[in-house]
C-alpha cells in the first residue's frame, strides 16, 4: 500500500472574541468622538453623540471589544426612511466585518422603527465606505455638488431598501 506522504501538521488558532454589538452607552461618547476625529475630516463630537442620543428619533449603535468602543454608526428615523450621518470603525480595529456587523445591527433597529429605506451620503473618493455600503446593498441614486468641504468634494447618494 502507497504511504501517506507526510506533509506540516496542520493546527488550528483558536481565539475568542469579545466583540459585541449593542446600544452605545452615554459614557462611551468621548471615545466615539475619538474614532470619529480619527476616521474623517468632518468628525462628530461628543455633543453630537448626546444630542443624538436625546433624540427619540435616532439611535447610536457601538460595537465593544472587551467594553471598549472600538466602532459606532448612528442613524436617524422618520415615517418609512431612515438616515445613516456617520459610521466609523477605530483604525486599529478595521478589516475585521465590524462595519458589516454594524450595518446589520442599525438595519434591524430602524425596522424595529418601521424603516423602508435607508439614505447616506459618501464622499466620491472614500472607496472603502462605498465598497462597505454596496457590499450591504446600497446602490447609488444621486450625487450632491460641492456636497463636502475641507476638501471640497460631490458626495454620492446611496439608498438601500430594507
Ligand atoms: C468604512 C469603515 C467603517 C469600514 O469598517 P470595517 O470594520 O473595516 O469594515 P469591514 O471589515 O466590516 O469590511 C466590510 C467591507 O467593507 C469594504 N472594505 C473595508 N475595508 C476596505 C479596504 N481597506 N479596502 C477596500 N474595501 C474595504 C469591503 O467591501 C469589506 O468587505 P470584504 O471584507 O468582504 O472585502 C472603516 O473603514 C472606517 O471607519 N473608515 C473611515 C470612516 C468612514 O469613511 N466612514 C464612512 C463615512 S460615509
Amino acid at each position: 500500500m502507497k504511504k501517506m506522504k507526510k506533509g506540516p501538521v496542520p493546527f488550528f488558532i483558536f481565539w475568542r472574541i469579545h466583540m459585541e454589538i449593542r446600544k452605545a452607552e452615554k459614557k462611551d461618547f468621548r471615545t466615539l468622538e475619538e474614532i470619529s476625529v480619527a476616521s474623517m475630516s468632518e468628525p462628530w463630537r461628543e455633543a453630537d453623540f448626546v444630542s443624538a442620543e436625546e433624540n427619540e428619533f435616532a439611535t447610536i449603535i457601538a460595537a465593544y471589544d472587551n467594553d471598549t468602543p472600538v466602532g459606532y454608526a448612528v442613524s436617524y428615523f422618520a415615517a418609512d426612511e431612515s438616515e445613516l450621518p456617520s459610521i466609523a470603525v477605530s483604525p486599529a480595529a478595521r478589516r475585521r466585518g465590524i462595519g458589516n456587523a454594524l450595518l446589520t445591527a442599525l438595519f434591524d433597529e430602524v425596522r424595529g422603527h418601521g424603516a423602508a429605506r435607508m439614505f447616506l451620503e459618501v464622499r466620491g473618493s472614500n472607496e472603502v465606505a462605498i465598497n462597505l455600503y454596496e457590499k450591504n446593498g446600497f446602490i447609488t441614486a444621486g450625487t450632491r455638488r460641492h456636497f463636502y468641504s475641507d476638501p471640497e468634494e460631490d458626495a454620492f447618494v446611496m439608498m438601500k431598501l430594507l
